[in-house]
């Protein structure tokens, strides 16, 4: 039996290039992604017949094939046919549709504990082969800490981590958006603007303002990367769904760094100085919002991705 502990991400910038040329209808991004310490908790537990099946503390989460923690261990049971089933617990703590990856998380500890579990010895790179197969946030949440992700999201490269700067998230319990309405809805809008060609992609790239964000996470320059953070799906999301809008203008009237979307929403994060600043503007958003539907956490960055629980 194996514990892991999955932990969520949250998008400091997410740039939105161009169409992928590889005809995939996937979008080419530049993101800078960072892990949080909101964590899920997953098990593992053998089977003695071949079925896989998953439990979540969520009764909203589909525990069937649509479910990622499901998609991992079919597709490790596809390549390594000799293995019997897997019982996957999940304790959800991440909520669902929320930008946070939090299905994404949980395929990326199925993967890493069933490395585990099967014995099967599976390289780091074999390990992000089987996650870019699953979706493009997996392979960063394999991973985790800072990270440059190029591509769809499967190309990364590790950064500084900001350990140590505190995080807090914001959500209203009854919103969820489905990431390929985001995307789609962009592409509806903002087509026109992508960058065609790989030179085209490339100087979109240069010019996308994530060099200024990378310099800042390289020199821990807080005011520098709180004014470096981008997210392009807040131009579709935020006029659809005013209450986003405002719980970020509340987060920065509340006294926070700076205020983002993360993902495709409609989490919205805030960075704070320290966590008694971090736990000061969770209290005067709640004040200023009082609505019970919204939930709020205080996290910290989180230095790693999929972790064994250690007892
Ligand atoms: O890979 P994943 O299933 O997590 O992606 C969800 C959806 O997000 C895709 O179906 C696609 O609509 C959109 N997407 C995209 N370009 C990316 C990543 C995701 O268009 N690079």
């Amino acid at each position: 039996m194996y514990r892991l502990l999955a932990p969520a991400k949250i998008n400091l910038f997410l740039q939105i290039v161009g169409n992928c040329l590889d005809g995939s209808g996937y979008h080419e991004l530049v993101m800078v992604m960072q892990a949080v310490s909101l964590m899920d908790r997953i098990e593992l537990v053998p089977r003695r017949d071949r079925q896989i099946k998953v439990h979540c503390t969520n009764p909203a989460v589909p525990c069937d094939q649509r479910n990622l923690a499901y998609k991992a261990a079919a597709l490790l049971q596809q390549h390594f046919p000799d293995h019997d089933g897997v019982e996957i617990f999940i304790e959800k703590r991440i909520p669902m549709g929320a930008g946070l990856a939090g299905g994404s998380t949980n395929g990326a500890a199925v993967l890493v504990g069933l490395d585990l579990l099967w014995q099967l010895g599976l390289t780091q790179a074999e390990l992000q082969t089987f996650a870019a197969q699953l979706g493009a946030d997996v392979p960063f949440c394999l991973q985790g800490g800072t990270a440059l992700a190029l591509g769809r999201g499967e190309q990364l490269t590790p950064l500084v981590d900001l350990q140590g700067l505190t995080v807090v998230l914001g959500k209203y319990r009854s919103l969820s958006v489905a990431t390929p309405w985001a995307y789609q809805t962009y592409r509806q809008e903002f087509a026109t603007t992508y960058a065609q060609t790989p030179s085209e992609q490339e100087k979109a790239r240069q010019e996308g303002g994530s060099a200024t964000l990378l310099q800042a996470i390289q020199q821990r320059d807080i005011t520098q990367l709180a004014a470096s953070l981008r997210n392009d799906l807040e131009k579709v999301v935020l006029p659809r769904y005013p209450l986003v809008a405002e719980l970020k203008e509340q987060f920065l009237a509340a006294g926070a760094i700076a205020s983002m979307m993360s993902g495709s929403g409609p989490t919205v994060f805030a960075l704070a100085s320290s966590a008694d600043e971090g736990y000061s503007i969770m209290q005067r958003v709640r004040r200023a919002l009082p609505d019970p539907d919204l939930d709020l956490w205080v996290c910290e960055c989180c230095p790693h991705g999929i972790q064994l629980e250690t007892p």
